[in-house]
């Protein structure tokens, strides 16, 4: 079946700082959003990425992708990340059968990340996202400061992307969110959980982290810098599957995290 992707990349990036948008922030001669984008070609056959840029940078986010390695266009965003992926999912090439959606600020996706997000999609799944355990203690707490609750941790999951959907599925969910007035979920995977449907998971892996504040900045431009090719070797693990038992940053995995839903 055919897949195209989505790349919100409308964001401002208040927490990260910076006069430019945060998908344009340049590491090792390219802007996160080309990493990124570079990332998800590696790890599947894609008809097209509908890369989605703040209004006003639609020409440098153009500008920038010219040698990505998939047929790329760019449109417009708008005011969450909700709007903007659904302005994407407007543009989209009407062959692609399956969706991703991969944020711009997620440049070290691994390829073999990927290819577990399709293939859960090929085995069935209307909706996949891929996960990482949790590390520190999660704590509900009220507008006050104090502690509600404290959650079971083993039962707790960070989600990553790219999350992987049937279009129609997807299309449904941001349609009937609209309809409904909910327009600031933070992933898409939220947008099927309204509608009951299962949302699948796979295992996420560490380096495929958010580049949200500035320290996440400082990790990036280190494991793309190591004078020996640190993320180099990385991918050469990634995409070695029998190397079950090799390290990940954040305790991130290999093999498949157990599907549920
Ligand atoms: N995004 C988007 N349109 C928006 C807001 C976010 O396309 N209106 C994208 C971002 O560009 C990013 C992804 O959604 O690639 C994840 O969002 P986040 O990490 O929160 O990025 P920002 O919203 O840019 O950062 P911040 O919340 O710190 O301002
Ligand atoms: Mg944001």
């Amino acid at each position: 079946m055919p897949v195209a992707a989505i790349v919100p990349a409308a964001g401002r990036g208040e927490r990260l700082g910076g006069d430019l948008p945060k998908a344009l922030h340049e590491v090792r001669g390219h802007p996160l959003v080309w990493h990124a984008v570079d990332a998800l070609a590696r790890g599947a056959q894609l008809l097209e990425v509908v890369v989605v840029a703040p209004r006003e940078h639609a020409g440098p986010m153009t500008d920038a992708l010219v040698d990505v390695a998939v047929p790329t266009r760019v449109v417009a965003g708008g005011a969450s990340r909700q709007v903007s992926v659904a302005a994407g999912l407007d543009a989209l090439d009407p062959r692609a059968d399956l969706v991703l959606v991969h944020d711009a600020a997620r440049p070290l996706l691994p390829p073999a990340m990927v290819a577990r997000v399709v293939a859960a999609l090929a085995a069935g799944a209307e909706g996949v996202v891929p996960v990482v355990p949790a590390v520190d203690t999660i704590k509900q707490v009220d507008d006050a400061g104090l502690v509600v609750a404290t959650l079971v941790r083993s039962n707790l999951r960070m989600v990553q992307t790219p999350q992987g959907f049937r279009r129609d599925v997807l299309a449904r969910a941001h349609a009937c969110a609209r309809a409904a007035g909910v327009v600031d979920a933070s992933d898409d995977a939220t947008l099927l959980e309204r509608l009951g449907r299962p949302v699948r998971t796979v295992a996420g892996d560490g380096y495929a982290f958010k580049v949200t504040h500035p320290v996440d900045l400082t990790l990036l431009d280190l494991l793309l810098g190591g004078s020996t090719g640190r993320l180099d070797r990385h991918r050469d693990r990634q995409e070695d599957e029998r190397d079950q038992d090799a390290p990940s940053l954040q305790g991130g995995g290999h093999g498949d995290e157990r599907s549920r839903g």
